[in-house]
């Protein structure tokens, strides 16, 4: 496997990057932050007092964890400081903390998780899982997305994109295998991110294809098994 990918290295063009790669499906990086978030909100019934997002990166998809959760507070961590710098000047009312072996944050009522996983070098996954099992709260709910490597294009896309270069892909099977093994299931898991904004007027149709394994990502809802 490739080295893994530097973040603090991608920081500063980082957008400008995911949007070369990425031009295909939109010319707004905001686009996939947005959808994303929408879609964990859709999967969340509970009160949610505290959020992670677990490898926030610059802080994309803050705002909309901030605006599609009022009230609760917002945290994210990363082991990118550089990422984080950046992330912490874009969001003044979020948290933010490096990641490292002894971060003690507490326990979250949600957990966002988006792009990481395929980044993490498959040994260290299991230690991650285990990782986000002990920041849940028992009743609480984690959203994973990941590219799926299922999709043509997300696997060119993947191929071509510099920040990329260490990047395993997991499929839906091994991510819900992962997390079994520390005591949590996948209740729930859709396919996403089929058609780029310029159709967006066929984005509800997306609602109906969650179960079709072409779309860009997908997501898996994780919770601790009862
Ligand atoms: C593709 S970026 C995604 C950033 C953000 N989640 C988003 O959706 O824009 C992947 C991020 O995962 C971070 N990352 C990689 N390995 C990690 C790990 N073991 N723990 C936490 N973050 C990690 C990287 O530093 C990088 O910021």
């Amino acid at each position: 496997m490739s080295e893994k990918v530097d973040f603090d290295k991608y920081t500063d063009n980082y957008n400008d990057l995911l949007r070369d790669s990425t031009g295909f499906f939109t010319s707004n990086e905001n686009y996939f932050a947005e959808y994303k978030v929408r879609l964990a909100r859709r999967k969340v019934k509970h009160q949610v007092k505290r959020i992670l997002e677990y490898g926030c990166g610059i802080g994309r998809n803050i705002p909309f964890l901030e605006s599609m959760f009022p009230g609760a507070e917002v945290f994210g961590t990363d082991i990118s400081a550089a990422g984080l710098e950046l992330a912490a000047a874009e969001n003044k009312t979020a948290t933010f903390a490096l990641e490292s072996p002894g971060l003690e944050i507490g326990q979250f009522d949600l957990i966002f998780v988006a792009g990481v996983f395929h980044h993490i070098a498959p040994v260290e996954r299991p230690a991650v899982c285990q990782l986000l099992s002990n920041r849940l709260v028992r009743s609480g709910t984690m959203t994973v997305f990941e590219h799926n490597p299922y999709n043509p294009i997300t696997r060119s896309i993947v191929n071509t994109c510099p920040f990329d270069a260490d990047a395993v892909l997991l499929r839906p099977s091994e991510l819900a295998k992962r997390f079994s093994q520390v005591n949590m299931t996948v209740t729930d898991r859709s396919f996403c991110l089929f058609v780029p904004p310029r159709l967006s007027s066929l984005v509800r149709l997306e609602d109906h294809l969650g179960w079709l394994p072409l779309g860009g990502q997908y997501c898996s809802v994780v919770r601790h098994a009862k």
